[in-house]
């Protein structure tokens, strides 16, 4: 029997994104692999069933597609009792935010299921083009500046017209992992004068080769270099407090900030004050990329746009999500490129090593077996 591969249209309120396209469809079938999609799973990222079809997929209600499957991809984790009709031990390879998801966890390991979570891929080279966090993220940083360019009164390049001059928006980027650096591009790209944030170190020349100016606190040291697997940790409340006064300077000067810092399995930290807001000048905007994670501005408020003193406040959880077409067809191939490294021809199906396997394995044999969720 050949393997059977399930994809169910997405249930989370405004997620059109989607875990297959066509050509993964395809690339599953070339590897021996029996395709199933939910009837218009895909029409929020611009799919129609017909071209899933065309593709070799089978395409039918959720119950049908999921019957005896082998894996199941998700973009967000589906619900178990989604799931009720897959194999015993089926794979279940999507996002589980699974710090702050637990009781899904758990539910996955008492339905005994493999639950893979994505964002739990290793920050190693050969998974590169397996992280659906630096896809999906490279995507968001873009959106939040055109998102916040929209929100902005005025124009983001310098004007010399001939009714006067229209001066270039300036732009400050907070967080500088894979969503801040397509900010700084992209803003950079739209004419605005920007400048950039970060406590690794070794974001510093980045910032620079992008053309933009890094502002960084100079007396209290940040991370050196990368960080522990390009991630940062919590910092001192000395460094904090260094963070807070060179922000403040900084910050009343600017018109558009896009924060995106975060710290994995913690709050994201808070970076803007309502006092720092306050200094700002009416009309700018604030874009907070990390609201989900409980925010880097205070007063975002996820899927809301709020103002606060004259200034916009954006604060959209999803927004890699409102670019669904190409945000589907990354996420998509990193799950294709995921399962694919590790098919095992003679068994017809993926068969993971340990230093993947381990890390995004959350539940196997009926048990919650993932080491960052222990205690
Ligand atoms: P992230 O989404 O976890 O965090 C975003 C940014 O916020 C990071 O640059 C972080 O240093 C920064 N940040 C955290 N706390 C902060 C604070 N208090 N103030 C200012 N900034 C703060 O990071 P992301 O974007 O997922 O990746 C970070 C780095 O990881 C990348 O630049 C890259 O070098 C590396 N990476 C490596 C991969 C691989 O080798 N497979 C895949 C993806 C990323």
């Amino acid at each position: 029997m050949a393997l059977r591969i399930a994809v169910l249209k997405e249930r989370a309120p405004g997620e059109d994104r989607v875990a297959l396209t066509p050509e993964t469809a395809k690339k599953f079938a070339a590897l021996g692999a029996t395709v199933a999609v939910e009837e218009g799973a895909g029409l929020g990222a611009a799919i129609t069933d017909e071209a899933y079809r065309d593709a070799g997929a089978e395409v039918g209600p959720a119950a049908v597609a999921v019957k005896d499957a082998d894996i199941v991809l998700g973009v967000q984790a589906p619900d178990v009792a989604a799931l009720s009709g897959a194999k015993q031990g089926a794979w279940v390879a999507a996002t589980f935010d699974p710090f702050r998801n637990g009781d899904t966890v758990e539910a996955y390991a008492k339905a005994g299921l493999e639950a893979l979570s994505m964002e739990f891929m290793p920050r190693i080279t050969r998974a590169q083009s397996m992280d659906v966090l630096s896809s999906q993220s490279n995507l968001a940083g873009y959106k939040a500046v055109l998102t916040a360019a929209n929100q902005y009164g005025r124009a983001f390049p310098m004007m010399m017209t001939a009714a006067g001059t229209v001066q270039a928006a300036k732009v400050f980027v907070m967080g500088v992992g894979v969503a801040g650096l397509q900010a700084i591009a992209t803003a950079r790209r739209l004419g605005a004068q920007v400048s950039a944030t970060d406590v690794r170190s070794a974001t510093k020349e980045q910032i620079q080769s992008l053309g933009a100016k890094p502002i960084f606190v100079e007396d209290v040291e940040g991370i050196e270099g990368e960080g522990s697997g390009g991630y940062a940790s919590e910092m001192s409340e000395e460094y904090r407090n260094a963070q807070a006064e060179l922000v403040s300077g900084h910050i009343a000067k600017q018109d558009i900030v896009i924060t995106t810092a975060l710290i994995p399995g913690k709050p994201a930290p808070r970076l803007i004050s309502d006092a720092q807001i306050a200094s700002m000048k009416p009309g700018s905007v604030i874009f907070d990329l990390a609201v989900a994670q409980g925010g880097n501005v205070e007063g975002s408020k996820p899927d809301e746009v709020v103002e606060k003193h004259g200034v916009t406040i954006v604060g959209y959880s999803n927004t890699a999500g409102h670019l669904a077409t190409d945000a589907s067809a990354l996420f998509a191939r990193n799950l294709y490129n995921f399962l694919s490294a590790f098919w095992d021809k003679e068994a017809g199906k993926p068969v993971l090593d340990e230093e993947i396997g381990d890390a995004v394995r959350l539940t196997q044999g009926g048990k919650v077996v993932n080491e960052r969720l222990a205690g």
